[in-house]
């Protein structure tokens, strides 16, 4: 499969914003993140397009946490892209990428005092509170500051959608938000009326993550209508925003099949138009706020191949110059990709093989890889690895981050750049103690 821009050139290689990816691997290094400007900036334009066309008061949120540096900020920010941000981290980082903060959602489950004050003293757009715990800390910051906070609270509306266990969020036993069925989320509402310095703006729900079916969308946004109902007869409440969170997934096998901008906002449109009917209700404004199906198929991963392992009769490995630092995914989720030799990408497949990453453990990324015939110093592009790699990357067994590079019309820019040797020592500390027997050898 090509994905975005992806295409084979006119020397056979692999070729990605109008860049070859031989030459990116030349002049940047491998393991390499390789990021299509025009796939990121095209996604968040269909995406807008098909909710303003469907219901003209909505604003598009990007989940930053599937990736995130200052040049991604600057992208969402000329996209008219909202920003979803989960630590004060990620408000540092959107901050010193100048970045709008009235188009800022904060969300988390245990905000820190610090991550507040540094998200209301920069003037955040709202808050989205997790819980009652953090309620009080938000009114306690915003009095503090003599404002009076915008917030949304995060409830589960009980809902499991089909995905992988570990990012099913929508459920009542979940660490996330208060739960509509349990009393709690009302319970909540009740208690943040009574602060003066909060002002409840609406309702957020995110149901889980690399979700392919529109069900559980659609029947979330029913719920959040019905709730909404539930709120306006019982506390007076009137809920202006609704965030239904992200979650829709992307092609990460070619007979991946998920579902499109257009048929996402249908599936919830439709379901908030019957329910809004059905309780008179306003229009409230509509957010989403999707990571993967921005980023994800944006980004290629290129490694370039080292040892290939023949086991006799059981199997052929083939081990790349990255793996579990770099794309924590296979391990944790079982997630499975597809990758082409960026050599030789149109050569016909012979062969099954596992690919394995250089880290001290099994640190498999794909287990069944159909390949042509390989050899070392072949340049192996992994595909869909723009969504919680770079984000979730790590310096496991000492290996320095790889660099990312922005590509786009036949130009390669630098957004991230490769850790150093010494960026892993930037950290380190040795007590004056143990130094004394360094010096006496
Ligand atoms: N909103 C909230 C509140 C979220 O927790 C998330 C993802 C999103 C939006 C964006 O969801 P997306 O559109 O990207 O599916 N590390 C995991 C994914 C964890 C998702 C966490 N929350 C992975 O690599 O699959």
């Amino acid at each position: 499969m090509l994905l975005g821009t992806q295409r084979i050139n006119e020397a056979g290689h692999l070729e990605i914003g109008g860049c070859d990816t031989l030459e990116l691997a030349a002049e940047y290094g491998t393991p390499l993140y390789v990021m299509d400007e025009a796939d990121i900036r095209t996604r968040c334009r269909t995406l807008r397009a098909a909710y303003e066309a469907r219901y003209p008061r909505s604003l598009m949120l990007f989940a930053a946490k599937s990736f995130i540096n200052k040049a991604i900020c600057r992208i969402m920010d000329e996209e008219g892209m909202g920003l979803d941000l989960s630590s004060g981290g990620e408000v540092y980082i959107a901050l010193k990428a100048d970045f709008p903060m009235e188009r800022v959602y904060l969300h988390g489950n245990n905000k820190s005092l610090w991550e507040l004050e540094l998200a209301i003293s920069s003037g955040v757009g709202r808050i989205v509170l997790d819980n009652e715990r953090e309620m009080d800390m938000v009114q306690e910051v915003a009095a503090r500051h003599g404002i009076v906070q915008d917030v949304l609270l995060r409830v589960t509306p009980g809902i499991k959608p089909e995905t992988h266990s570990y990012i099913q969020t929508g459920q009542i036993d979940t660490k996330f938000g208060l739960g509509i069925s349990t009393g709690c989320a009302k319970r909540g509402l009740a208690k943040a009326q009574q602060l003066p310095n909060l002002n409840i703006v609406g309702l957020h729900c995110h149901i889980g993550s690399n979700i392919m079916g529109l069900d559980s969308f659609e029947m979330a946004a029913r719920m959040m209508i019905r709730f909404a109902a539930q709120l306006r007869d019982e506390l007076g409440l009137t809920i202006a925003e609704l965030d239904l969170g992200g979650g829709v997934g992307v092609r990460y096998r070619s007979d991946d099949q998920p579902p499109t901008p257009e048929s996402y906002a249908d599936a919830v449109i439709t379901g908030l138009h019957d329910e809004l009917a059905k309780y008179n209700l306003p229009y409230p404004l509509l957010l989403q706020e999707p990571g993967r199906s921005i980023v994800g198929e944006a980004g290629t991963t290129l490694y370039t191949i080292g040892t290939i392992k023949d086991v006799p009769n059981i199997r052929k490995y083939v081990i790349v110059d990255g793996g579990l630092s770099d794309n924590p995914r296979p391990a944790l989720y079982e997630a499975v990709y597809e990758a082409i030799v960026a050599n030789k990408p149109a050569a016909p497949t012979t062969q099954k093989v596992r690919l394995a990453g250089k880290h001290c453990e099994c640190d498999n990324l794909i287990f069944d890889l159909p390949l042509p015939e390989v050899n070392p110093g072949d340049i192996l592009a992994v595909q869909t690895t723009g969504a919680y790699n770079y984000s979730m990357s790590s310096n496991y067994n000492a290996f320095t981050r790889p660099a990312v590079v922005l590509v786009n019309e036949g130009k390669a820019e630098l957004i991230a750049k490769r850790e150093t040797l010494d960026d892993l020592l930037s950290h380190d500390v040795v007590p004056e103690r143990l130094l004394k027997s360094c010096t006496a050898k």
